[in-house]
């Protein structure tokens, strides 16, 4: 039955396929008026705006007509809109995202005609009157700051944490979270994680922050929101929370990669508080090789000693890394409750290139399938780092986790001068040529780690 309806769909794909390209009735060449500013002002102005975070406007037909050329070469490379995951032939997506800003194909194909025809304007009357927004904002929520930072020009970044304290005198839950970036032109992304022992103020002493490079360094920090620019408000609207203890600081850890010009940056954290205890608890899980200890790395290319190895060998392309994780029977020596996967992100550094997450299910229920990707970023890039949420309003309908589940992690690297991040890390250090890559935290170190947005059943 499942073949039949496959045929059918193909013959009537290669059909309509047949009568456009029979050229009876020639299309009419696409305008900015008609045809793409409809794209442009929904899909690239909420950035390429005035203030925004882009670097120039893309608001009106004069502003995108000059740069005609250069927003279809974006495009078609996909490039632009920032947007890394797609599917690939090791990952087709099940479900689809929330706040998706890929372009259809029929939408790219539309600005690359247009740009090389010229960039006609049409009909002005016909332009639709869309007003690009701000990204991100969080209504009912509660801002938090933390002292403002100087970043100045330097060719090293600037990693620092920050605590706060959201002064909250009991048991909290925050039903929605987001990042107000103070300087976009500075702040590279954001991490916010709790701080339950209240380490960091101590840590940051007078001076109201410390340096910290691959985390805030205090016990029991757990992630509570992972921001690069372009990403939508947290929202689990009222239904889920993420639960802050009693006395609990948080620590933003700020990314900052200096401009040409010294910079003065005032980042803002929001939180949105729930009256109640929501039906889920959300959490943020890391699962892939934060340590050393190389646990659940599998056999791979170019080990050494016949043992597991997690290697980037210098001036090797298309090398690949997996490491799996099976879901235990119990949590804390409670047995695992109702889990629901609400968004997953992928990370890498520089030499990483494609990432994937596999789940192969131990049991499923009713229509849920035995094996799923559950994220593929193909196009993946270290600027435009971010969490990937599904647009699946009930809860349940989300992945499953259960005991015995596994999931791999796939991560695919480029260690070679044709990797142009590759080029400008070792040009960061002072090095010519790509060395070994090794598992660790720093900017020439390798990582294969997802991030994973876990409900769990109050
Ligand atoms: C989430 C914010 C965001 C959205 C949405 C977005 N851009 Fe961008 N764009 C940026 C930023 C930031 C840059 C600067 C380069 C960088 O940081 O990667 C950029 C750079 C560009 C560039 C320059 C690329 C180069 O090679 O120098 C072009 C062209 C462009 N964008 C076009 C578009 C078009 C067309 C769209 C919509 C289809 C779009 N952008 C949507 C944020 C965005």
């Amino acid at each position: 039955m499942a073949l039949r309806f496959a045929g059918f769909a193909l013959v009537l794909a290669l059909s309509t396929a047949c009568s456009s390209n029979g050229g009876e009735e020639p299309q009419k060449p696409a305008t900015w008026a008609e045809n793409v500013a409809p794209i442009v002002l929904t899909k690239c102005a909420n950035c390429h705006r005035d203030g925004g975070i882009a670097p120039f406007p893309l608001e009106n037909y004069a502003q995108v007509k000059a740069k005609a050329a250069l927003v279809a070469g974006a495009v078609e490379s996909k490039i632009m809109p920032p947007w890394g995951a797609y599917d690939s032939a090791d990952c087709k997506h099940r479900l689809p995202f929330r706040d998706d800003l890929r372009l259809t194909d029929q939408e790219i194909k539309t600005i690359t005609s247009w740009a090389n025809n010229g960039a006609p304007e049409g009909d002005k009357s016909k332009t639709p009157a869309i007003k690009p927004t701000a990204d991100g904002v969080l209504n009912g929520a509660t801002s938090f700051s933390f002292p403002p930072r100087t970043v100045a020009p330097s060719p090293q970044d600037d990693l620092r944490c920050f605590p706060i304290d959201p002064g909250f005198t009991e048991d909290t839950w925050i039903d929605a979270t987001h990042i107000v970036p103070g300087d976009p032109r500075v702040v590279h992304h954001v991490l916010v994680y709790t701080d339950p022992k209240s380490e960091s103020v101590a840590k940051a002493g007078a001076e109201g922050s410390y340096e910290c490079f691959g985390g805030p360094n205090v016990a029991n920090a757990d992630l509570l929101i992972a921001w690069a620019p372009g990403v939508q408000p947290m929202d689990f609207r009222g239904k889920a929370g993420f639960l802050l203890k009693a006395g609990s600081k948080i620590v933003v850890q700020m990314h900052y990669h200096p401009a040409e010009v010294s910079i003065a940056d005032q980042t803002k954290v929001q939180l949105r508080k729930l009256g109640a205890k929501p039906e889920w608890n959300a959490q943020i899980a890391l699962l892939g090789n934060i340590d050393k200890e190389a646990e659940g790395l599998e056999k791979g290319d170019g080990d050494r000693d016949g043992k597991a190895e997690f290697r980037i060998p210098a001036g090797v392309k298309g090398h690949v890394e997996k490491m799996g994780f099976t879901i235990p029977p119990e949590i804390d020596g409670k047995p695992l409750p109702e889990l629901r996967l609400f968004g997953i992100g992928t990370h890498m550094h520089w030499v990483g290139k494609d990432m994937s997450i596999n789940i192969k299910r131990l049991s499923v229920k009713g229509d849920e399938p035995d094996e799923e990707c559950l994220i593929g970023t193909p196009q993946y890039n270290f600027n435009w780092q971010r969490s990937y949420t599904y647009a699946v309003d009930d809860f349940m309908k989300l992945p499953p986790l259960r005991f015995g589940d596994r999931l791999t992690m796939k991560c695919t690297y480029d260690n070679t001068m044709g990797n142009a991040y590759v080029v400008k890390a070792l040009q960061e250090k002072k090095m010519s040529a790509p060395i070994d890559v090794f598992l660790g935290e720093a900017t020439l170190d390798e990582m294969c780690l997802g991030a994973f947005v876990v409900l769990a059943k109050n």
